[in-house]
Order: structure tokens, then C-alpha cells, then sequence
């Protein structure tokens, strides 16, 4: 599907898409399923990362004296949405290891589709971090909307959602209500069927991931 939307960032990567299809492969098992999840955060993490501040400290390398660049220090903070978002936990911080953590809980109400806000942790300093919120499936963008405003709420100013698949139905929602917020995803897919489900999709995302089915 094409990209229609200017905060959208389709990482559209040999890897990535490779990595993607074997995620949506129904017969792929929880353990790979689970350790894809792992390889594509850090793929999207490298390039929702991209425009990170960066200085310069000299250094010695062994021949001479250089001013070598390295990252400005900017402090960032991932907001995993409990279940699925946990998915994506280590593998962003695998390159981020500094990065704090916070945890939104919410769950989706199988009949209404609204999401249900139940549980929020978060470091102190939070409204002075880059916020990176991430949850493997952007379908009617309701969770992602809570979680987004919820940071706001904070005073958070400078706030990414990393997404695996989303669904132009989400995108939009998300757009129109957060015009502020990058979206990087691996896939647009094609609509939400009458379930909530992002089709083609790859199935309930938590459930794959923890093996809950
Ligand atoms: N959540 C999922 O896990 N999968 C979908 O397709 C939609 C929402």
C-alpha cells in the first residue's frame, strides 16, 4: 500500500521485509516469532535513531589526535505498551542500552476495540527524554492515541511511536489527532477487518510473541 502520510517512515529494508514475512507466516513457532520481533526493533530503532544530536570529543587514536563524532547525550526513554510492546523491549535496548524504560499498560476490549488504560510506570526526569512508544501493531490507533497523550500529560515534547505493522486506519487516527509524532513502521498494510485485525497482518502480535493462543 502506498504512503500516503507525511509522518510515516515505511523502513522498507531487504531485512526488515524478509524478516516481516516470516512473522506472518501462521505456521512460524513462538520461539522465532519471538526473536524476530528482537531483530526488527533493532532495525527500526537504527532509524528512528537517525536524527539523534551528535558533537564531537577529541580523541587519540593511535596515530594522531582526532575530533571524533559521537552522540550528543541526548536522554531517551522507550515506553513499551504492556503486553505486545515488551516484544520490541530488548532489542532497543540492546542499542540504546542507557535508555530508561516506562510501562503503559493497556488492553483492548475484544467487542468495542477501546482501550482500557491500567497501569503507567515512569522514570522521574521523563518530560525532559526523547520518548520512543512501541507496540508491534498499530490497528485503530486507540492505544497508541492513550499512550501518546498520556506522555503529553507529562510534558514529554518529542515523542516517536515504532510501530511493526499498522494499518492506514491507525495512521490516520494517529495523524489527525498527533500531526507532532513520527510513526516508523515496517509495513502499511492493506485495511482492519470487522475484528480489529490488520489484514494481511500477522495475527494477535502478544499472543504470538508469548505464545498465548
Ligand atoms: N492487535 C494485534 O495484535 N493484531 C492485529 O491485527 C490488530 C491488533
Amino acid at each position: 500500500m502506498s504512503n500516503q502520510f507525511p509522518t510515516l517512515h515505511i523502513v522498507d529494508h531487504p531485512l526488515v521485509q524478509h524478516k516481516l514475512s516470516v512473522m506472518r507466516d501462521k505456521n512460524t513457532s513462538v520461539k522465532d516469532f519471538r526473536a524476530l520481533v528482537g531483530e526488527i526493533a533493532m532495525l527500526l530503532t537504527y532509524e528512528a535513531t537517525r536524527d539523534l544530536p551528535m558533537t564531537t570529543r577529541t580523541i587519540e587514536t593511535p596515530i594522531c589526535s582526532y575530533e571524533a563524532p559521537v552522540l550528543a547525550g541526548k536522554k531517551l526513554a522507550i515506553v513499551p505498551i504492556l503486553r505486545a510492546g515488551l516484544g520490541f523491549e530488548d532489542g532497543i535496548l540492546t542499542l540504546v542500552p542507557s535508555a530508561r524504560v516506562a510501562h503503559i499498560g493497556m488492553y483492548r476490549d475484544e467487542e468495542t476495540l477501546e482501550p482500557h488504560f491500567y497501569f503507567l510506570k515512569y522514570p522521574k526526569d521523563i518530560a525532559g527524554r526523547d520518548v520512543l512508544i512501541v507496540d508491534p501493531m498499530l490497528a485503530t490507533g486507540g492505544s497508541a492515541d492513550m499512550a501518546i497523550t498520556k506522555m503529553k500529560e507529562l510534558g514529554c515534547k518529542n515523542i516517536k511511536l515504532m510501530i511493526l505493522v499498522a494499518a492506514p486506519e491507525g495512521v490516520k487516527f494517529i495523524y489527525e489527532r498527533h500531526p507532532d509524532v513520527d510513526i516508523y513502521c515496517a509495513a502499511l498494510d492493506d485495511h482492519l477487518n470487522e475484528n480489529g485485525y490488520i489484514v494481511p497482518g500477522l495475527g494477535d502480535a502478544g499472543d504470538r510473541i508469548f505464545g498465548t493462543k
